[in-house]
């Protein structure tokens, strides 16, 4: 078995307040001691249950994201901003318009950079995730084959933020956003497995029978590259949330 700590919650709604609450409690620590909470986000449909509790928090009981500074793992490449399909629309569209976290606070790989920016583009993120004090808490959820971010089988423990080349099945789980699997982007920004690994703490989500197959393969396999999330039992202050639709074929 392994080594991450795993909770089984009767659904996804369920999860998105625990998970929710466990940022409401590190924000509102942190703006006590007046300082700043880093948050690395993902995007997905995974997390959208969790973003829309967040924002119930801000408009409800008052959770203030003015010290909240974001760094989101990946983007797709190329990729404008203001298109429906960005990772920049998502995370605007279902956080950051609704709650008040300051825009020059809010990072996202740029996918709308030329092609010879992007090296000096990774490390300038990597440094402002360093300047900010490093993530405090990272949120993912996970690909069909067992991707982080846009970390694919045979990424590299010592990985950083780079583009990277996406996996077919990752192009062809994304084909109904795009009207089809060749119009799905080839490449991605993403955050590299490192950067993952170095935060404070780290949540992933993993609800729907989809991903039953593949969390089964996490929980019972030793950290390798094969299966990036396989990783997280690298860290000591790693959970993992699953529904029990997730959870169904775990033994
Ligand atoms: C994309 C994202 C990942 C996300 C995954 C799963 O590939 N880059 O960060 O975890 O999709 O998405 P979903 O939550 O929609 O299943």
């Amino acid at each position: 078995m392994t080594h991450i700590p795993f909770v089984v919650a009767e659904n996804a709604q369920e999860i998105a307040q625990t998970v929710a609450a466990e940022i409401a409690a590190l924000i509102r620590e942190r703006n006590a001691e007046g300082r700043s909470t880093v948050l690395g986000l993902a995007t997905g449909n995974t997390p959208i249950l969790l973003y829309r509790e967040l924002v119930r928090l801000h408009r409800e009981e008052g959770l203030d994201f003015s010290r909240v500074i974001t760094f989101n793992l990946d983007e797709y490449y190329p990729m404008q901003p203001d298109s429906s399909q960005s990772y920049h629309y998502f995370m605007h569209h279902h956080l950051f318009d609704h709650v008040n976290v300051p825009a020059s606070q809010i990072h996202i790989p740029d996918g709308f950079l030329s092609r010879d920016a992007i090296a000096d583009f990774c490390a300038a993120y990597e440094q402002k995730i360093q300047q900010a004090g490093g993530l405090d808490f990272q949120l993912l959820g996970i690909g069909e084959n067992g991707h982080i971010g846009f970390n694919e089988p045979g990424s590299a423990r010592d990985s950083r933020t780079r583009l990277v080349r996406l996996d077919a099945t990752t192009r062809r789980n994304a084909a109904g956003d795009f009207g089809g699997e060749d119009l799905v982007p080839r490449e991605a920004i993403s955050m590299g497995v490192a950067t993952i690994l170095e935060a404070r703490r780290i949540v992933l989500i993993a609800t729907g029978s989809k991903k039953a197959t593949i969390m089964q393969k996490v929980l019972h396999s030793a950290a390798s590259s094969d299966i990036p999330a396989t990783f997280l039992q690298l860290h000591e202050n790693a959970t993992i949330y699953v529904d029990t639709a997730a959870h169904a074929s775990l033994v």
